[in-house]
């Protein structure tokens, strides 16, 4: 019998494998260095002060006491695991308490919560959609999204990102493909930070009899009057099918949620594969969740969101000053009928090529401030960027001086290897 290729035999000289040695080498790698402190506003990392300008944590609520009591009191109650799955002995009161607030703050009839964010997209899509359906994304949705919408087996079909003509067009071939239609968008897009047009997702949906998911990970806690993301920021919450969120970014915790009809979400917790063949969310997750959810519609959670959005506009402004190419205020007209302009916590500042990133993301390591690097694939090729985001927790002296470090490493790279991409506007 003639022996098979070793499976292993791809990851050897893997172009990905070399490429992240090489980084290493260099001391241009981004990624995998320690966090060795809290998720503060500054960090200890690798064993220094760093300006963190590379978490989720939107509202700050980590480290907020209430919601470390939260956890505490939840792992005292229900132990450190549930070893079981939510279909048999993993559901606790708080897990059911957490689903029914998560429904009442998105406004719909029932909420489904997963062990991560990225369960309950995959679990999602892949439940409720099949060989036959088609299901529409934007170029620039979420990895778990499109894993979701592969495992399902449902016609994928992509538009480019945000643009609406693309949408209308992919939908008028999606009708012609002739099963169900669901069309699969990001409220704020991961990377780049800006928002989908939801007024206009929506008609399009509706004029093509097609259902509609908005992933609101990073909307939730941050955008609208209540924080309950994009779609109540437009004021279409009631057009949108379902809406997932995660707890890993402003709930400060770790866990996922779907919210939307009652007889989509109860077939969800008996026909999720992603749901039902893992362990339920530990209860210290569970608890920190909850406690921040409680924060989030507080007055106190208002406040926080203000503070974000602030913050964020501060470092958006002062990059567009030092001459960075970062995404514009999102002119909108809100759920009122008033106009706003919005910019969200995540402020991408495009670089282009790969190398550049990873130089700056050094510069400005040594200089005292944490980015993340998106690279290809994460963003399209040449797309490169350092996503940097906010937190309520900053306040206006420290992002004065992540600006400072940005002016200096600016300065210093383009004297060296010539210009970075300026403002588009
Ligand atoms: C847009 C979006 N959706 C889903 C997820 C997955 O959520 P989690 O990390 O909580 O599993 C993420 C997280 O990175 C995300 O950015």
């Amino acid at each position: 019998m003639a022996t098979p290729p070793d499976v292993f035999a791809k990851i050897r000289g893997h172009e990905r494998v070399a490429l992240m040695r090489a980084a290493r080498d260099q001391g241009l790698l981004p990624y995998f260095h320690e966090v060795e402190s809290p998720a503060m506003p500054v960090v200890q990392m690798d064993g220094a002060p760093r300006i963190m300008l590379g978490s989720n944590n939107y509202l700050g609520l980590t480290g907020d006491e209430r919601v470390m009591a939260g956890a505490r009191d939840a792992l005292a109650r229900y132990g450190t695991g549930l070893t079981g799955s939510r279909l048999l002995n993993g559901t606790t009161p708080l897990h059911l308490e957490l689903e029914r607030e998560l429904a009442e703050w998105m406004g719909t009839e029932d909420a489904i919560v997963f062990s991560t964010g990225q369960q309950a997209n995959v679990g999602t899509l892949s439940t409720l959609l099949a060989g036959g359906d088609t299901v529409v994304v934007d170029s620039g949705d979420h990895a778990s999204l499109l894993d979701g919408a592969l495992l399902s087996r449902a016609k994928l079909r992509a538009f480019r990102h945000n643009r609406m003509d693309k949408l209308e067009s992919t939908l008028v071939k999606a009708a012609a493909d002739g099963g169900g239609v669901m069309v699969v968008v990001d409220g704020i897009f991961s990377m780049e930070g800006d928002i989908a047009p939801l007024r206009e997702i929506v008609a399009l949906c509706q004029r093509f009899g097609a259902r509609l998911m908005v992933d609101e990970a990073h909307a939730v806690g941050v955008l609208g009057e209540r924080g309950a993301g994009t779609a109540e920021l437009l004021g279409v919450e009631a057009q949108v099918d379902l809406r997932m969120g995660t707890f890993s970014k402003s709930l400060a915790s770790c866990g996922g949620f779907v919210a939307g009809e009652a007889d989509v979400i109860e077939f969800l917790k008996i026909q999720s594969r992603a749901f039902l063949f893992t362990a339920s969310g530990v209860p210290a997750a569970i608890g920190a969740a909850l406690a921040a959810l409680r924060v989030i519609r507080s007055d106190d959670g208002r406040a926080l969101m203000a503070r974000v959005l602030d913050n964020a506009r501060q470092l958006n402004r002062g990059l567009h000053a030092l001459g960075f190419d970062v995404v514009e205020p999102f002119p909108v007209t809100n759920a009122a009928g008033m106009p706003e302009s919005i910019i969200t916590p995540i402020v991408p500042v495009r670089v282009g090529e790969d190398w550049k990133a990873a130089m700056l993301w050094r510069a400005l390591w040594d200089a005292g401030v944490f980015t993340n690097v998106a690279v290809h694939p994460a963003v399209p090729p040449g797309g490169a960027l350092l996503r940097t985001s906010v937190m309520a927790t900053h306040d206006a002296a420290i992002i004065d001086r992540a600006l400072d470090a940005f002016a200096t490493v600016k300065r210093e790279f383009e004297a060296e290897h010539g210009p970075l991409p300026g403002p588009s506007k």
